[in-house]
């Protein structure tokens, strides 16, 4: 639902906005999980600059591999990985964009806090990325922070206090209603918000995580499988920016 819901939206979006650059958090892409190469493909053609991955970006990196490690690709994974020799993690964590005289850096970060995934610690990748391309003038630094609490998203917001342009959450899903820009000029928001359906576990049936919840039980849930029926609800924000600091950040809610 999510691709069709940006799809069918996104030309009128553009035609309001007129936005220079388009990113997009790719977590769920394919269907509550990590993209595949032909949706990978389809967000490209839509015209998106970049799309982040996160947690679940290795779920189909048998298919997805090639496309991870195509210097070219638009997909990047959090940069905070640990590439150990042997270790079949491919890909990088940013992107650099070049589009109409403009130059932009995206950082992908990832937490491990409540997540499985053990990472290297984001807040020191982030000094390393933006220390290895220190010599790089860009327009804007932006950094999607993958992360389970809102706490880690504002302290990350706070060290990057005047080094990245705009800081965002991605992972929880639900837009939040907290964007401002610091005295730096550096913009955040918590969450950006979801795009799929809208009365949904977090894009997924019900029946696939109610039941644990109120029998404690894990067994007697479904198989998570992605709502694919009812209203849908598009989230986005626009963030506006001159001389690398943030302008303003306007949140877009579209609901079916
Ligand atoms: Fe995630």
């Amino acid at each position: 639902m999510g691709r069709e819901l940006v799809a069918r939206h996104l030309p009128a979006i553009r035609s309001e906005f007129s936005p220079d650059f388009l990113i997009a958090n790719s977590e769920n892409l394919t269907s509550g999980k990590g993209p595949v190469p032909e949706h990978v493909a389809f967000m490209r053609d839509l015209g998106f600059d970049c799309l982040t991955g996160g947690n679940h970006v290795f779920s189909h990196v048998k298919d997805l591999a090639a496309e991870l490690s195509d210097p070219r690709s638009i997909q990047i994974r959090p940069a905070n990985y640990y590439e150990v020799p042997g270790c079949p993690i491919q890909g990088k964590g940013t992107r650099v964009i070049e589009k109409g005289g403009k130059k932009v850096l995206v950082i992908k970060l990832m937490s491990s806090t409540f997540l499985k995934d053990d990472v290297y610690n984001p807040f020191l990748k982030a000094d390393e990325i933006l220390a290895s391309s220190a010599t790089e003038k860009f327009d804007a630094v932006l950094v999607d922070f993958h992360r389970e609490t809102t706490a880690e998203i504002y302290c990350m917001a706070e060290y990057l206090s005047g080094r990245a342009t705009f800081v965002y959450g991605t992972h929880t899903h639900v837009q939040t209603n907290d964007e401002h820009v610091l005295e730096s000029g550096t913009g955040m928001i918590a969450d950006v918000g979801m795009t799929g359906p809208l009365h949904s576990a977090i894009g997924q049936k019900f029946e696939g995580r109610l039941p644990r919840m109120v029998t404690g039980v894990g067994l007697f849930s479904k198989k998570p499988e992605p709502l694919s029926e009812g209203p849908g609800s598009l989230h986005a924000v626009l963030v506006e920016i001159e001389g690398g600091k943030c302008l303003s950040i306007e949140k877009i809610r579209i609901r079916d």
